[in-house]
């Protein structure tokens, strides 16, 4: 499929407009068509380009997405976080080849996590329990330093709320939900029992420091 005109996606950063990086601005405004999670479309309310607000199948958004660039249309598809993190903008470049897209990074949730919590991140083993089960041991990640954990309020949850207790013996758990949202929440989680008793989150990330890395008794970073 050779276009005159590539697919552009944008990574819009974890929600709050404050986050948007100039250059995601700039190809929005750019843009005729913009598709994407309603709450990322919401970003943009001041854009005239014809949009596609969209939840489903990401087969369903690939296929609505051909007739707009077939016609030499500006499309772009918004990504939450960072294009290049568990993001469906692979999915796209997997459909549309490499050659008719343009990735525009992001801010990711997993960067502003490890971010609230003052701490770097190169070592964080990354996990993607964003609807559903992972498929990776507990036991695995509990030799590494650094843990996050994408998650939903789905099935992702429930999995979660089984594999966190082996972790948080030799981790301190750290639950980052709605971040640079209105309600954003950070808290270190104490022990199984006060995990299980809380509800899901909407949008979260769950890290896991070995223990000796955060300062007992530090106030949150940026109270
Ligand atoms: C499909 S993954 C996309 C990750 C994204 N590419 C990134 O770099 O953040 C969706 C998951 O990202 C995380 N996420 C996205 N926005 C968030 C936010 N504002 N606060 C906390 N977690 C968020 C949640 O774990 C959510 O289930």
């Amino acid at each position: 499929m050779g276009l005159k005109i590539p697919l552009s996606i944008v990574g819009c950063g974890p929600g709050a407009r404050e986050f948007l990086t100039r250059e995601a601005e700039r190809v929005v405004s750019e843009a005729e068509f913009l598709a994407g999670p309603e709450r990322l479309i919401r970003l943009f309310a001041d854009s005239s380009a014809r949009k596609l607000p969209w939840s489903g199948k990401t087969d369903d958004l690939i296929k609505a997405l051909c007739a707009p660039m077939g016609q030499g249309v500006r499309v772009v598809a918004l990504v939450s976080g960072d294009v290049g993190a568990f993001s469906l903008a692979s999915r796209l470049v997997e459909a549309f080849g490499k050659e008719n897209c343009r990735l525009h990074p992001g801010i990711s949730s997993f960067q502003l996590a490890f971010a609230r919590l003052c701490v770097p991140w190169e070592n964080a083993r990354l996990v993607h329990a964003h609807g559903g089960d992972p498929g990776v041991d507990p036991a695995g990640l509990s030799r590494e330093r650094q843990v996050a954990v994408a998650l939903d309020a789905g099935k992702g949850w429930d999995w979660f709320l089984r594999a966190a207790p082996e972790l948080m013996n030799t981790h301190d758990l750290h639950l980052c939900a709605d971040l640079s949202l209105e309600d954003e929440t950070v808290v270190a989680v104490a022990s199984a029992a006060d995990l299980a008793a809380m509800p899901p989150p909407r949008l979260a990330v769950a890290v896991f420091l070995r223990r000796g890395r955060l300062p007992k008794n530090r106030p949150p970073p940026f109270a």
